[in-house]
């Protein structure tokens, strides 16, 4: 998913599907604020931010070398605040695509990162809106099954490139998604405010209203968050599996992200322990269907697809 697809993307029943109808094409980069004023959004006294995206990315210089490029002159303004933002360097023109590591094009119709090698990588936006066939839809019976009274609010802690997450807002879950890596936190970032801004349809702008982003590590959250329903956890696609091959952004920036794009093997125990802690009804574990329990803890029931298994873990007690 999510390289160079163009106007296609992932559906859950493994189909592609149409990219979400944009009602704005010319829109650039900034999206519209909830106060109706365009331009970059301003802060609010204690730090955070009015669109509920929490400014990790304001704040980090990410150790990792990349750039960032303006894909048109009419995005040249919005690339330099990014950079300013991520802390990294403003390249243009040529020099923009020449540069060897990753690359954050901000663009007419939103932000893509390019990888060395031509993949460009962007956010999941496609899955805000709703399937067609929920039914085989085996994301949403992990979370939804055995829940009386309607959607329970999901904490995504390893976002990524959101599909996992923009799906469960997409049916009607409020999704509080967590990402550690400040380039990744940058494409749903935009994703998310261009979605409610109307870019992609009034389904996507209902869902992406669902979502709040925090762009932090998810063992800091959980540690002191609000409690949720449900805490979601990806963290994790191995190399050569065909399970990678439905997450083939997360696979190209594997190599190129300071974090690999997921969690080192202590992490893992680290991560379940403090999401069972964390949630108030189940704990959802994405895994490739033949891999371990995530940090050697067995789950009390799974759900199980073609390539990949939803382990299911009760709340820690207490
Ligand atoms: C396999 S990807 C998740 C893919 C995602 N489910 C999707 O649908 O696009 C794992 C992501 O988790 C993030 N991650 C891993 N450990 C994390 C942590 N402790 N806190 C926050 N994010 C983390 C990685 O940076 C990476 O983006």
């Amino acid at each position: 998913m999510n390289v160079d697809r163009g106007p296609e993307a992932r559906r859950k029943d493994g189909e592609r599907g149409p990219e979400p109808r944009r009602k704005d094409e010319e829109r650039g980069p900034e999206p519209r604020r909830k106060d109706g004023e365009r331009g970059p959004e301003p802060r609010r006294k204690d730090g955070g931010s009015i669109l509920g995206v929490k400014p990790g990315v304001d704040d980090m210089s990410p150790p990792h070398a990349f750039a960032v490029t303006a894909a048109t002159g009419a995005t040249v303004t919005a690339a330099k605040e990014w950079a300013r933002r991520l802390g990294a360097p403003l390249s243009l023109g040529a020099a923009g695509k020449g540069h060897g590591g990753l690359v954050l094009e901000v663009g007419p119709a939103g932000l893509a990162l390019l990888a060395p090698g031509g993949a460009r990588v962007v956010a999941a936006v496609a899955e805000l809106l709703a399937p067609t066939r929920p039914g085989r839809d085996l994301l949403a019976r992990a979370a939804l099954s055995r829940t009386p009274g309607g959607a329970p609010s999901v904490v995504d802690a390893t976002a990524g490139l959101g599909a996992d997450g923009f799906h469960l807002a997409s049916l009607g879950h409020p999704v509080v998604m967590l990402e550690r890596e400040p380039l990744l936190g940058a494409l749903l970032e935009d994703a998310i405010a261009r979605a409610m801004a109307g870019q992609f349809g009034r389904a996507a702008a209902d869902s992406a209203r669902r979502v709040t982003l925090h762009v932090t590590d998810a063992r800091d959250y959980l540690a002191a968050g609000e409690p949720a329903g449900i805490v979601y956890l990806d963290p994790m696609f191995p190399e050569a599996s065909k399970a990678a091959l439905p997450n083939k952004g997360m696979a190209t920036l594997r190599a190129h992200l300071e974090h690999g794009t997921g969690a080192a093997a202590g992490e893992e125990a680290e991560l379940l322990e403090a999401a069972r802690a964390f949630a108030r009804r189940r704990v959802v574990v994405k895994r490739p269907l033949r891999a371990g329990a995530l940090g050697g803890q067995e789950p009390s029931g799974s759900l199980r697809g073609r390539t990949v298994r939803y382990d299911l873990y009760a709340p820690a007690p207490g």
